[in-house]
């Protein structure tokens, strides 16, 4: 298997990225698709393009997505409360998010003080080296939500994560999500249009190791299954 990764930038500003793992006979449709890709994103127009192809050698290891859950009555405050995360680390978690600081991966925020735990600075963490394959019959189509899916169902399967919250930071798009161990709860109309305000944020309690969690989600090639 290859592990076949794209990333568009723009004055070194990320504009977008994909990636995912196939056979070395897909290599090729991939590689196109990315291309296509990489080139038309509303955020802007490219000046750098890089197609990245890794030949994968450990094993892959395969995870069930999370369940979707689409109810727009959901509230963030009621879900972070069942999740046992404190209403200081939501405030201290949308202050990232709002800041003018892009950070390029996630952020690490203790559930109860929402002290920051990580020292990752402005790079964050990201989760990478996945793939997303569908087995139900009603499958998604839309391929914010599967890639979406997919790094919340990555960080939601290490030990201590309680929670996460996403807000794209392309331009238009204002659905986000907090993810749980119950599932991928969608949230609407987080920010305003027009705004490249966005990150996500993790929040973890006293189980959390921060290595083994680096390791899963930066260099474990995983399938998440849905
Ligand atoms: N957002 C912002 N900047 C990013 C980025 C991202 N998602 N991914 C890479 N970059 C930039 C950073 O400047 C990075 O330097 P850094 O490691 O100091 O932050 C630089 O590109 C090189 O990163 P690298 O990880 O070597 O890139 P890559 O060529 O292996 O591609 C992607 C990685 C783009 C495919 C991967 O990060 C990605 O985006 N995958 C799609 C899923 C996704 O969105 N993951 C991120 C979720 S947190």
């Amino acid at each position: 298997m290859y592990s076949i990764k794209m990333r568009a930038s723009q004055n070194e500003g990320h504009i977008s990225g994909a990636e995912t793992i196939c056979e070395a006979s897909d290599i090729e449709r991939m590689i196109a698709t990315y291309f296509q890709k990489g080139f038309q994103h509303e955020n802007g127009e490219p000046d750098f393009l890089n197609l990245k192809i890794e030949k994968v050698n450990l094993p892959i290891v395969q995870i069930k997505a999370l369940p979707i859950i689409d109810h727009s009555q959901l509230k963030l405050s009621q879900l972070a409360a069942s999740s046992h995360i404190s209403q200081r680390a939501i405030e201290v978690a949308w202050r990232y998010i709002r800041n003018d600081t892009c950070y390029r991966g996630a952020i690490i925020l203790d559930a109860y003080s929402g002290e920051r735990i990580d020292e990752f600075g402005e790079r964050g963490c990201r989760a990478t080296h996945f793939c997303f394959k569908q087995q139900r019959e009603d499958k998604i189509h839309n391929e914010r939500i599967k890639d979406a899916l997919a790094i919340a169902t990555i960080f939601q399967s290490n030990e201590g994560v309680v929670g996460e919250l996403c807000v794209s930071d392309d331009l238009n798009y204002t659905t986000g999500y907090f993810a749980n161990h119950q599932g991928y709860h969608r949230l609407y109309d987080l920010k305003l249009k027009g705004s490249r305000e966005g990150g996500r944020v993790l929040f973890v309690n006293q189980q959390f190791h921060i290595d083994a969690f680096t390791y899963f989600c930066q260099q474990q090639p995983k399938c998440v299954i849905y």
